[in-house]
């Protein structure tokens, strides 16, 4: 006989969400309950009707089976889906995974009312207990519960078999873009209660002390018996009396299960609230009681005293206007692909805390629920978004009545689940997924079912940032340009909070102008911040020698964003996918292992609790930039970095500071008079040891230029001899190869995706040819000129070389042709001869910084191995430049090398790699390594910006054509 929930063909059903599915509630069942993950007996069928085969193989739970060896792999694709069927359509071919194991439930739950909770399975769960159907379940990122209680023998053994079908009408509305996989993604237990049971808590729990929990019960057997009551404590303190149940159903008129509700409420004095910088918790206890006393069912939640609400076009916590410092994150992880465990998402939240995010988007779907256990504790403002996102069919999908219910069913479900978090402080219906009815009708559940936070939509605010008609209680464009939030933000017609759902795009060497954003952030009213898109680079770990997926086992296999030799960071199209987006799915501020890159840092600086605001005769004036605390969490010291190698250190004081208030202190240094350049650095850290940080971990360091430096005085000239070959070509003991003229760089994926490489490849500049036109002599002085002629034009180039004390000076000059109005760089390259491994410079450092992203690296004295200069980036490209660099020496073991000091302070990179290395591969384990350094020295340097997805660099960070002049003196050590 046909099994029923096959026959039903659930996956070629919309309107079919689910079926015996218990209703979503926020009661956590997780202790005391029987963990049923580990390795359970699995086969993969080609069909979800295709007979079962004799063999079983074994799949670990949770996970996903696309890299757990089964032969079907991952693949990634931004917007198109993966077949081609239409809404609500399927295709034929549809890996199901059918999964087994025996479950022994404990004799002593008889009598008691028995549920299975999974976690997560992708895309339609079936459930069967010894061959019988339970029931069945869509909704890939959220918990389904099954009532087993008629179906097993408490003492006794069952089969429980999980059916877990790929693709389906559901998968329509998860076209968000990361992997597709299959499985069960979240952990799977079994946990009883009485029959008489706690159905579900609300809290709401507001910044004046008042509390009230709503508690609803249900009874299997369909009776509330008389004298049962429920009571409430707070961190160990009584609430209120206990209370009685108001009854909804008379018992001669019972329509359900559904039997009584109770409120208590009551005003904590004294509250201590919370918000994301001090995230001040108290813990609930709800118990059910019966009449004798003894407890039924126990709700236990850590509640946080906050308020939420758009006042005129701002969003306030606490009455504040807080800023959102966000990012959005995927559950990811390289091993796994998908499910995370609680130590994953704490080192997640760890590392956003220590970088100065405050917010999540739970990108593009409910995340693990531990996730928001986290966001509470550690204080991070979340906007939870349902699991909707119908990206390719969006228009068809969004007025579909078919897909009406899974609309309202995904957002209902994600409230239901999560509206006791503090930290939730926004419902999303959803990502790219068009506008229409159906987003009404979610929307409409919402707010009547939780009128205390905002709702978004980017879909809907598209419409109209300041329409009240539309589903967005926010303008939450995402990748606007700047110049179209501050006029609307300076238009006069804002009425929403203007918060970008996504921006600054994380896409390789990316995250140019964040810097510029938040100045202008915080210098405009009704600007508030955004989330950067997005937290991961989602690179699954990948055997290079057959292409498999590592799997669990791979721990170990890399590290600081490096894998080991024979494994590889997969991205699309490593898999063997045909329809692939590539390396797309590498987009975000940290490695697949977790390694911050670069934009880390300057967004630390940005986010900088304590700041300088200007420097006077008075002394220091200092700003306290947070919402809600003080000053006394941090430590400081002053450093004065000054151009000629020294750095001096002072003991700082930070004044009492409330938020929002500056203060003068005095200047700790009295500046030499010798006329050097000065910089005047706070560095700051953690005063004691917090959940995120350990006392002394570093949390910004503000800067301010107290002297600049005084106009270069010429060189002595003479003392040596400069020798060039037939050709022009320096020739010099410390260098491998002459310094030519440089106007290419590998290009970024910015470049690549915003069709500037494009560009530049068709003016030839990958591929200029040096024909020198002039070698003449002066006395010492040599001045070679040479013309580089690319595809649409020629540059000449012109270097004058002069003996100076102990080296050479070298002035250069290019002249562009006009068309050529926007290069990579100008500037010069050459390459020095092996063993000199170390890199000391004066500028902008220590991390890697390009012009329009350089405000986290502070001027100042750093040294590093050349090999730690380099960021590895998923496909290799420009990558490892400083800013604002005045001078450098390389120098070897044996402190022999060279010195190099710039005109004025440039863009240099020093790198094991040419441009022609990086360009040549496309996965950052088939570089090698050069045994010398390659240098570039630049008079200018295009900035990055995020035209991957969003805008690009200013013109203001663009190279213009034209004349470029610049000199650097080399000297040996
Ligand atoms: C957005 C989308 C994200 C991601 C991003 C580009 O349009 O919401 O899911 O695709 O662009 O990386
Ligand atoms: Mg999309």
């Amino acid at each position: 006989m046909t099994d029923p929930l096959i026959a039903l063909r659930p996956w070629q059903a919309p309107e079919l969400t689910s079926w015996r599915r218990l209703p979503m509630n926020a009661v956590d069942r997780r202790s005391g309950a029987l963990d049923l993950d580990g390795d359970w007996r699995f086969q993969l069928l080609p069909t979800p009707d295709a007979p079962l085969a004799e063999a079983w193989s074994s799949s670990h739970v949770p996970g996903v089976w696309t890299v757990q060896g089964t032969g079907d792999l991952p693949q990634y694709l931004n917007i198109r889906m993966p077949f081609p069927d239409v809404p609500p359509h399927s295709p034929a071919a549809n890996p199901t995974g059918v999964y087994e194991r025996e479950i022994e439930v404990p004799a002593e739950w008889a009598g008691r009312r028995i549920v299975l909770q999974v976690g997560a399975a992708e895309s339609v769960l079936l459930v069967h207990v010894d061959g019988r159907p339970v029931g069945l379940s869509k909704d890939s990122h959220l918990a389904a519960e099954f009532d087993l209680t008629d179906l097993v023998r408490p003492g006794g053994r069952s089969v429980l078999r999980l059916t877990v079908v790929k693709w389906s009408d559901a998968s329509h509305i998860e076209d968000q873009d990361h992997w597709w996989h299959g499985g069960i993604t979240r952990s799977v237990l079994l946990y009883a209660t009485d029959p008489l049971h706690l159905a579900d808590v609300g809290v709401r729990a507001r910044f004046d002390g008042r509390l009230r929990v709503d508690c609803q019960v249900r009874d299997t057997g369909g009776a509330l018996p008389e004298g049962w009551y429920v009571s409430g404590d707070l961190d160990g303190r009584p609430l209120a009396q206990d209370r009685e149940f108001d009854r909804l159903n008379a018992e001669d008129e019972r329509v359900s299960d559904f039997l009584g509700e109770v409120r208590i409420e009551t005003v904590v004095p004294d509250v201590r609230t919370w918000n994301a910088e001090t995230p001040e918790l108290y813990t609930l206890t709800v118990r059910l009681h019966r009449a004798d006393g003894t407890v039924a069912d126990t709700f236990r939640h850590r509640v946080g005293f906050r308020d939420v609400e758009i006042v005129g076009r701002d969003l306030l916590v606490n009455g504040e206007r807080v800023y959102i410092r966000g990012v959005n994150r995927h559950d990811f992880h390289p091993l796994t692909g998908r499910t995370v465990t609680s130590e994953d998402m704490r080192a997640d939240l760890l590392l956003l805390k220590r970088f100065g995010f405050n917010a999540i988007r739970t990108a593009h779907y409910p995340n693990d629920p531990g996730l928001y256990d986290l966001a509470d504790e550690l204080g991070f403002y979340v906007v939870d978004e349902a699991d909707i996102e119908s990206h390719d069919h969006a228009h068809e999908i969004a007025d579909d009545p078919r897909y009406l219910g899974a609309f309202v069913d995904r957002v209902s479900r994600m409230v239901l689940r999560d509206k006791n978090h503090p930290s939730v402080i926004i419902w999303s219906l959803g990502n790219e997924s068009d506008y229409g009815a159906n987003h009404d009708a979610a929307a409409g559940w919402v707010r009547r079912h939780d009128p205390t936070r905002p709702v978004q939509y980017e879909g809907a605010a598209k419409r109209g940032w300041a329409d009240p008609d539309v589903a967005s209680d926010i303008a939450c464009p995402m990748y606007a340009p700047l110049e179209d939030c501050l006029a609307h933000a300076l238009s006069g017609k804002q009425t929403k909070p203007l918060i970008q759902c996504e921006y600054s795009h994380a896409m390789g060497n990316s995250n140019g102008t964040l810097a510029d954003h938040w100045a202008a952030i915080e210098s405009t009213p009704g600007l508030q911040g955004g989330f950067i898109w997005e937290f991961w680079d989602h690179g699954i770990l990948q055997h290079v020698s057959d292409g498999t997926p590592v799997g669990r086992a791979g721990a170990g296999r890399y590290a600081n964003g490096v894998t080991a030799p024979g494994y590889r960071w997969a991205y699309g199209g490593d898999f063997g996918e045909e329809h692939h987006d590539g390396v797309f799915i590498a987009d975000g501020v940290v490695f697949p292992d977790r390694t911050p890159k670069p934009v880390m840092f300057e967004h630390r600086e940005i986010a900088a609790p304590v700041r300088i605001e200007y420097v006077c005769h008075e002394g220091i004036e200092l700003g306290n930039h947070q919402h809600f605390r003080g000053l006394d969490w941090l430590s400081a010291t002053w450093e004065l970095s000054l151009a000629e190698g020294l750095t001096l250190t002072a003991p700082a004081e930070l004044p009492t500071l409330g938020p929002g208030s500056t203060a003068t202190v005095p200047m700790p240094f009295e500046l030499p008079d010798d006329g050097g350049e000065a910089w005047l650095t706070l560095r700051v850290t953690t005063a004691e040891d917090l959940p995120w940080a350990v006392r002394g971990s570093e949390v910004c360091a503000p800067q301010v230029r107290l002297r600049a430096a005084p106009t270069p005085t010429a060189p002595v000239v003479g003392g040596g001899a400069v020798r060039v070959d037939d050709d022009g070509l320096l020739v010099h003991p410390l260098l491998a190869a002459a310094p030519v003229l440089s106007l290419w760089r590998a290009p970024t994926d910015n470049d690549e995706l915003g069709g500037m490489a494009g560009r530049w490849r068709a003016w030839g500049l990958d591929a200029l040819v040096r024909t020198p036109v002039s070698v003449g002599r002066d006395g010492e002085r040599v001045t070679v000129v040479a013309e580089y002629v690319g595809a649409t034009g020629v540059v000449r180039h012109r270097q004058v070389f002069t003996p100076v004390a102990g080296g050479l000076r070298v002035d250069e000059s290019a002249e562009l042709p006009e068309e050529w109005d926007d290069v990579a760089r100008v500037g010069s390259v050459f390459e020095t001869v092996a063993g000199l491994d170390l890199l000391e410079w004066f500028g902008q450092g220590p991390w890697e910084s390009y012009p329009d992203r350089a405000g986290g690296a502070p001027v100042g004295h750093h040294a590093l191995p050349v090999d730690a200069l380099f960021t590895p980036y998923l496909r290799p490209q420009e990558s490892g430049g400083r800013h604002g660099v005045r001078r450098f020496t390389l120098s070897a073991a044996d402190a022999t090398g060279l010195a190099v000091e710039l005109d004025a302070p440039r863009q240099v990179s020093v790198t094991r790699f040419r441009a022609e290395d990086l360009t040549a591969v496309t996965h950052h384990d088939e570089l090698v390594p050069r045994a010398g350094c390659v240098v570039q020295l630049d008079a200018a340097h295009r900035g990055l910006g995020t035209a991957s997805c969003g805008p690009d660099t200013f013109a203001s960070y663009r190279v213009p054509t034209g004349v470029h002049h610049w000199s650097w003196t080399l000297r040996a050590l």
